[in-house]
């Protein structure tokens, strides 16, 4: 049996009470990037069915918080520091709202996706526009030296959205997890300390 073939991330989500396989591509990318302390507050984009929050949950411990975020339904978890937001991304009250109710966010985190259509171009561009809202979102949202992970499918698109990446944090990486299918052209990026305008200033 090949242990890394699409199947055994399935069954052993399965097996470990985990909401989907993407769990193990956050647990892959935490691993190799420390994304997560005890204690943070973390909003999680396109959040359903919730394999990436439970592991979120897992890693910031009960002092913290996830907020998970989805235009679609997530059903309830029994983890008590995972709180449930029921809304768009584009929704231009969302920042405001969050600002309000969980203030200066430590990480945040997207593995927004549409509906995949079959027309590769046209599903590329609908996920970059998803990046750059989540992209958007973090530069309202994240603390100085907050955190970002970013789901992107490569086309020809992408290198404007790194590009951009590199303008908002000083630390940009890409990594493709063996959790993610060999066939997909998902790649995530992860970028490290936000460049807030005061650090932009002191360092000129
Ligand atoms: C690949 S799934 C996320 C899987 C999730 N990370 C997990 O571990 O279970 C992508 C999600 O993005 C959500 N999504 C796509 N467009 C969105 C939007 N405009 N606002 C909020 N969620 C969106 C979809 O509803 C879908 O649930």
């Amino acid at each position: 049996m090949n242990l890394l073939s699409d199947d055994y991330f399935y069954l052993k989500a399965k097996y470990k009470g985990f909401r989907s396989r993407a769990s193990y591509k956050l647990l892959e990318i935490n691993d190799k990037f420390r994304v997560f302390k005890n204690g943070q507050i973390v909003v999680d984009l396109g959040a359903s069915p919730g394999g990436w929050s439970q592991i979120a949950s897992k890693k910031v411990g009960q002092n913290g918080k996830v907020i998970a975020i989805d235009k679609a339904y997530i059903s309830p978890f029994k983890e008590k520091n995972i709180e449930i937001v029921n809304r768009d991304i584009f929704d231009e009250e969302l920042a405001n709202f969050i600002i309000a109710n969980f203030k200066i966010i430590d990480v945040l985190i997207s593995d927004c996706a549409p509906n995949i259509s079959g027309d590769y171009n046209r599903d590329h561009s609908i996920q970059i526009s998803l990046a750059n809202r989540a992209l958007d979102l973090s530069e309202k949202l994240l603390k100085e030296n907050g955190c970002f992970v970013c789901k992107t499918f490569q086309g020809s698109e992408h290198q404007d959205f790194i590009r951009r990446m590199k303008e908002t944090f000083k630390d940009v990486k890409l990594f493709k997890p063996k959790a993610s299918r060999k066939k997909s052209a998902e790649i995530y990026v992860i970028g490290k300390d936000l460049i807030t305008t005061e650090n932009k200033n002191a360092e000129e």
